[in-house]
């Protein structure tokens, strides 16, 4: 057996619940394939599954929490099966649009401020050490009069971060393991994994896919992505994601006026991920704050990833209004800021300098046109498919297109679609047992390889 079979071998046999078992059989390419590969392969094989062997083993017992996860994140396992890809297939030229990774460079006004920020640096006036850990004051106001002017938030209710995605395991630790979480099904993996990790639930169960003690909210065409909030149980946190990842979905004011009346009358704190909210087209809310009330039962996450490009420069926050208590009268705020002080000292300055250039008049106008990029290559994707007949949901308020594959597994779609056009996108059931049947496509791409992506796939689906 060749190298490349016995990775593929080995990646295909994998345990994971969610990573079901290929029954899809490589068949010749039908589709002719320019013999080139674009860019640089970054995919890192974790060895997670690898075991190691050492002859020494200390006493220390493995975290039974961590130990209940499911194989890997869902997104290093797609890497591994595009590396495998490409030893399969050297000479492909695979163009990703799974992993949701932003491609444009980042805005010459913004690199600009980050620049400047490293050079004073060396100079003695510029210099600067540790820096707040809650973030620099500029940035705080400069956040809160960007997306929180006449919301009533106000600027030390603002934590600057190195992401929302950090932040979200930070939440976690404020909330501890006695909690109970309720997510969107599908939902962006971190909320689960996290929850998993801090000992929030029960084992996973196989057959219906899920973990215990985690209330999953189907979110599907038919309830217009939106949860029966009247069909679950009482959960002590609820994540939600608007604009969703991976659906597309953004929730109408009337929802999430539903969503907050719930939290309400249920004693439940909201975490809304608004990471996308820039996404946005129509007159859905993009802050959770816009809603009455919101202020007592919700923290609100964010990012520049997305906007900016800054997935490699890291810049987030998070939103812990003063007014969201616990039940002993508590405020939350002062808890989040424990664990930040205690587990993370501050944001980078050199990506601070850039989230403030970020919040300028130009740096605002930089960020739309980026915005607007992506939203054009959503358009061609939704086209693509739409006219090869595909329901597709998503891509107005998002840079995701949600395609229904009715009846299929999304795995069996998602290795289809790799063998017989070198694209690799995400299947839709990673993100929860609800995405059973669909498969995610990033419009984060450049232009030539979301064209040339629609081309294959149309040949693929004609
Ligand atoms: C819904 C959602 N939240 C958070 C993140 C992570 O954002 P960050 O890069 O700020 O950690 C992502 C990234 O894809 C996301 O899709």
């Amino acid at each position: 057996m060749s190298i490349t079979q016995n990775l593929t071998t080995s990646i295909s046999s994998s345990s994971s619940s969610f990573l079901a078992p290929s029954s899809f059989n490589s068949r010749r390419q039908n589709v002719s394939l320019p013999a080139k590969r674009v860019g640089v392969c970054k995919c890192v094989a974790t060895p997670q599954e690898q075991e190691v062997q050492t002859a020494y083993k200390t006493k220390v017992s493995r975290n039974a929490n961590i130990a209940k996860l499911q194989a890997g994140y869902l997104f290093p396992e797609i890497a591994r099966r595009r590396s495998a890809h490409l030893l399969k297939y050297p000479d492909a030229k695979v163009i990703s649009l799974g992993i949701g990774d932003t491609t444009e460079p980042i805005p010459e006004v913004i690199t600009s401020a980050m620049a400047k920020k490293a050079h004073a640096l060396s100079t003695i006036e510029g210099y600067s050490g540790y820096g707040a850990e809650q973030g620099e004051k500029p940035l705080r106001s400069a956040i809160a009069s960007t997306f929180y002017s006449h919301l009533d938030i106000e600027v030390d209710d603002i934590f600057v971060s190195d992401g929302a995605k950090c932040d979200i395991s930070r939440l976690q630790m404020v909330f501890g393991s006695n909690v109970k979480m309720a997510v969107q099904d599908p939902s962006y993996p971190a909320y689960v994994d996290s929850s998993v990790i801090m000992g929030q639930t029960g084992p996973y169960q196989k057959d219906v896919e899920k973990y215990g003690n985690i209330e999953y909210m189907r979110c599907n065409p038919e309830n217009g992505f939106f949860p029966d909030l009247s069909a679950i149980s009482r959960p002590d946190v609820i994540f939600f994601c608007s604009p969703n990842n991976p659906t597309g979905a953004a929730a109408t004011r009337e929802q999430l006026i539903q969503l907050v009346q719930y939290a309400q009358d249920n004693g439940s704190i909201i975490v809304y991920d608004s990471a996308y909210a820039m996404y946005i087209s129509g007159d859905n809310p993009r802050s959770i704050y816009e809603i009455p009330g919101a202020k007592e039962v919700a923290i609100e996450t964010s990012s520049f990833s997305k906007y900016a490009g800054f997935t490699g420069v890291r810049l987030g926050w998070t939103v812990v209004p003063k007014q969201l208590l616990y039940s002993d009268g508590f405020p939350v705020a002062k808890d989040f800021n424990r664990i930040v002080c205690t587990s993370f000292n501050g944001s980078s300055n050199i990506s601070q300098a850039g989230g403030l250039a970020c919040l300028s008049p130009e740096g605002l106008q930089a960020m739309q046109e980026v915005i607007g990029f992506y939203k054009e290559n959503t358009n061609i994707i939704v086209d693509t498919f739409e006219s090869l007949g595909f329901k597709v949901y998503g891509g107005k308020n998002a840079p995701y297109v949600w395609v229904h594959f009715p009846g299929r597994s999304s795995w069996d779609v998602f290795s289809e679609i790799l063998e017989k056009t070198h694209v690799v996108t995400t299947p839709g059931s990673g993100f929860g047992p609800g995405g059973e049947g669909f498969v995610r496509v990033s419009a984060f791409g450049h232009r030539e390889n979301i064209l040339e992506a629609c081309r294959r796939f149309k040949q693929l689906y004609k």
